[in-house]
């Protein structure tokens, strides 16, 4: 099967490394680039977790340092969640890892002409580096076969009662995404990454991944390091904040990428959304024009999970970095 160029547009972050670990394993996806953008935590620490993560998946493509800052509003990192460093205190080394020269903007659009319509994009953390993409290259739209973007919450925020994280960080440039005229633009939002997660048992198996697993260090710091972030989340938004957390385990970034390797996961809705740049109380907030009054669409909302089947696909992920033994 002939592979589909992807590049991966991210902010890692916990949940952006188990996003990249799944594209990375992915047999549908031939990686050509990894973006990096400033979210989590700033860019330098984003971008080194990109480098780092191309690396250690064996992924192996070039590496584009991104924005460092949203187009106008300030920002306001994550460490809460992801840990100081972004990847849950994760210690790693670059020596001998390079970051691709240029800007992240032109590599994408480089690519995108390159691939002749082919070009699938996963947009993971705040949305900036696409939005400089569009404004510098106004033909880019056109030229992407299908983007997908974790982004908004239909339904609520997390950040703060109407906006989710990667929309908040950067409003401005989710407005120009979800108005760019994307052929294909699906949207997984925090209701739908909300109707997917990993149950106990599975949380266990990435707890005690073997050694034999080349990427069990990383899943074992993250899942040590959720007790602490649910902990840190509950005592800054509530106790209900992003479900059941004891027995749940959501992970964002990875639905996007599940959604992403098998659209058939998911159910969609065909609606208009924009995103609010002004409101005191709303910015950043995905406005869903519910009863068609912009009589036009403009994304696929992805809704309603197969639990089951999403939990399936994210095992086989973990399974493919299991290391070969023996002489067969
Ligand atoms: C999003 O916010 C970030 O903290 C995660 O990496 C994810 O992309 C969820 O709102
Ligand atoms: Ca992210």
């Amino acid at each position: 099967m002939k592979k589909i160029p992807l590049i991966i547009d991210c902010d890692p972050g916990k949940d952006d490394a188990l996003c990249i670990m799944l594209l990375g394993a992915s047999e549908k996806y031939d990686v050509r680039g990894i973006t990096a953008v400033h979210g989590n935590v700033p860019l330098e620490k984003t971008a080194a977790n990109a480098l780092f993560l191309s690396s250690y998946y064996g992924i192996n493509c070039p590496v584009y340092r991104g924005a460092e800052a949203a187009i106008l509003v300030r920002p306001e990192r994550a460490s809460y969640v992801h840990g100081e460093n972004g990847l849950a205190g994760y210690e790693y080394s670059l020596d001998g890892l390079e970051y691709a020269e240029g800007h992240a903007w032109d590599f994408q659009y480089e690519t995108a002409k390159a691939c002749a319509g082919e070009l699938e994009i996963v947009a993971v953390g705040p949305l900036t580096n696409l939005a400089i993409t569009i404004l510098k290259h106004p033909d880019f739209a056109g030229l992407v076969k299908r983007l997908v973007v974790m982004g908004g919450g239909a339904t609520a925020g997390n950040t703060s009662p109407l906006a989710e994280f990667n929309f908040q960080q950067d409003p401005h440039a989710a407005e120009i995404v979800l108005q760019a005229g994307f052929k294909d633009l699906t949207i997984v939002d925090l209701d739908c990454c909300y109707s997917a997660w990993l149950n106990r048992e599975e949380q266990q198996i990435m707890a005690e991944l073997p050694e034999t697993n080349k990427i069990h260090g990383l899943i074992r710091q993250i899942m040590e390091h959720k007790k602490i972030s649910d902990e840190n989340i509950i005592r800054k938004h509530g106790k209900n904040h992003g479900g059941d957390r004891i027995n749940h385990m959501i992970i964002c970034d990875a639905t996007a990428a599940a959604i992403a390797i098998d659209p058939t996961l998911a159910q969609y809705w065909d609606v208009y959304m924009v995103c609010e740049t002004e409101g005191e109380l709303t910015m950043g907030q995905a406005i869903i024009d519910r009863l068609g009054f912009a009589r036009k669409t403009n994304v696929h909302l992805a809704m309603n999970m197969d639990r089951d089947r999403y939990a399936a696909l994210f095992m086989e992920g973990l399974k493919h970095y299991e290391e070969v033994s023996g002489n067969d």
